[in-house]
């Protein structure tokens, strides 16, 4: 059968069909919120490149997740920028370390949020590299000690899930025998298995104070050219015992996102990064573009190809949609 017989526009004709035919639909338990802690007193500032993003001090935090709580948004990822850096970050592994003290704030005053933390060096140390520096670049196994203290240390004040985002070979392994010898074995771990070195991440950069203070991270991110080099990697932190799969940066990388989804059968997330979320922001703000469209949009092509979960800073903006009937 073809035309006229056969009439697509049939289908789009009212907005009833149209929602009931409808393949994807975002949800608030597709999201994952991220939150900036810091040192200091009495801190809410905006991060200048990323409005509507606040990096807050301990004592703000717990009412920053308790709006995100309020709005729906079941988990939260955590990133911390301490007030020492020294060269091996040392402050990730501390009992009295930024994260470690959110941790038991955020459990004690909010209990009913997941708290996911971003396991990694770049914000802790003075060079800004993911971990131990070694003839100007970073050592692989011996960034694998210092992320197993890192990993025992979150665990034990209370993070529900590590999502380690350094490339570093072997990581996924270090840190689940190293929760698992700790008696942590419930606790899952969510790799960042693809992550490219990517020119997206500036804003963030910005925000966790974590940018390299010489070279770039292209000996241990992936080249943004390969595909099948992110399907290896996603191989290897199945093998390994990841539970959950992670591509980062999302919008540039559909395709990547799309063929991990066809060769694992473990959940799949997307990081929306910063620099996603500050290009839609600039481009709102000068009238270019109409903001929340194209918000929903781009969240719907993560989704569509193949993302279970989406870790982004639109996550608020969106659940005020769904939460208002707007979406
Ligand atoms: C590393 C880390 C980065 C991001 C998340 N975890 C920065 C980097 O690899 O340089 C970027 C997230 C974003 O751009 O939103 N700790």
């Amino acid at each position: 059968m073809e035309f006229p017989k056969l009439r697509p526009r049939r289908l789009r004709k009212r907005k009833n069909i149209r929602e009931l035919i409808r393949e994807t639909k975002l949800t608030l338990d597709d999201l994952i919120y991220p939150i900036f802690v810091r040192h200091g007193e009495n801190v809410v500032e905006e991060v200048s490149s990323m409005p509507g993003v606040y990096r807050y001090s301990l004592d703000r935090v717990v009412d920053a997740v308790k709006e995100v709580r309020d709005l729906g948004i079941p988990a939260v990822i955590l990133f911390g920028i301490p007030e020492h850096k020294d060269e091996v970050g040392s402050d990730t592994w501390k009992d009295e370390g930024i994260i470690q003290r959110a941790l038991r704030l955020i459990k004690k005053e909010v209990p009913e949020m997941y708290l996911i933390t971003d396991v990694c060096f770049c914000e802790y140390t003075t060079h800004g590299h993911c971990g131990v520096l070694y003839e100007g670049d970073v050592h692989n196994d011996l960034t694998l000690e210092n992320l197993k203290k890192q990993a025992i240390s979150h665990a034990r004040n209370g993070a529900d899930m590590l999502a380690p985002s350094g490339m570093i070979d072997g990581m996924v392994k270090a840190i689940r025998e190293a929760l698992d010898s700790e008696g942590f074995e419930q606790i899952p771990i969510m790799a960042y298995s693809a992550k490219y070195a990517s020119a997206f991440y500036g804003p963030f950069r910005e925000a966790a104070e974590s940018t390299p203070a010489f070279g770039d991270r292209k000996s241990y991110q992936m080249d943004p050219a390969n595909r099948r080099e992110a399907l290896k990697e996603v191989l290897l932190d199945v093998q390994e015992g990841a539970d959950i799969v992670m591509v980062k940066p999302a919008l540039a990388y559909l395709d990547v996102i799309y063929a991990i989804r066809e060769h694992t059968l473990l959940p799949v997330c997307a990081y929306n990064v910063s620099g996603e979320y500050s290009m839609i922001k600039a481009a709102g703000r000068l009238g270019w573009i109409e903001e929340k469209r194209v918000m929903v949009e781009t969240l719907l092509s993560i989704k569509r190809a193949g993302a279970d979960i989406i870790i982004t800073y639109f996550a608020k903006d969106i659940a005020q949609m769904i939460n208002s009937g707007e979406l």
